[in-house]
């Protein structure tokens, strides 16, 4: 008996349930994706970005990492957006992240958090941009608000990205948007940081 039978068995019943509704769903999504966005989102196990935004499969094209962050040198995500933009080619690129998050707690306290320290330092750079602003607030306010920070200040590095910036300039459509996900209410907000063009990112970062 497999350690993972449980899966195997609500697997079952969720392919045989979308089935009984369509029955040639899974045949015409065989047959190519076409996702209409990009997320850009937290590795934590309360944002799944399918279920909270009632998606289905084929809807969104994902990458996911611990706080939501977009590196210059990632070729993970680099390649996920190149794919997305270039082949995809996907209008939508959404960067969520989430009150509460623990990488973005991480870096803010002063515990030795090892390896995932090296990851987290790219948070603690927002951190450093946004200082004069955070080190005013209470702990808890400090958090959330970095939290914003930070999904706004990936969202100029989805921006910056060579594939972005290459398609602004062959006057390919790409919307960057920022978002943030309260995980104890479940709604998802818009953070007003919508980037569309090399001028919008120009007055966005001015
Ligand atoms: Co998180």
């Amino acid at each position: 008996m497999s350690r993972l039978n449980e899966l195997f068995t609500r697997n079952k019943e969720w392919a045989e349930s979308i089935t009984k509704e369509q029955p040639d769903f899974f045949q015409e999504l065989g047959k190519q994706q076409t996702p209409k966005y990009l997320w850009i989102g937290c590795s934590d196990s309360r944002v799944p970005e399918n279920q909270i935004m009632g998606l289905t499969p084929g809807d969104i094209f994902v990458h996911r990492n611990i706080a939501n962050v977009v590196v210059h040198s990632d070729l993970n995500i680099l390649s996920v957006i190149q794919y997305a933009v270039e082949v995809l080619k996907i209008t939508d690129i959404i960067v969520c992240g989430h009150y509460g998050c623990g990488g973005v707690k991480a870096c803010l306290s002063t515990d030795d958090n090892g390896f995932i320290g090296n990851w987290l330092q790219n948070i603690d750079d927002v951190y450093r941009l946004h200082k004069k602003e955070l080190s005013q607030m209470e702990e808890e306010q400090k958090i959330d608000r970095l939290c914003e920070l930070n999904v706004k200040e990936q969202v100029i590095n989805v921006c910056k990205s060579t594939i972005v910036q290459k398609a602004w300039k062959e006057n390919q459509e790409v919307n960057v948007h920022a978002l943030i996900y309260d995980i104890h209410d479940g709604i998802l907000k818009d953070l007003d940081t919508n980037i569309s063009s090399l001028q919008e990112l120009e007055e966005f970062c001015d």
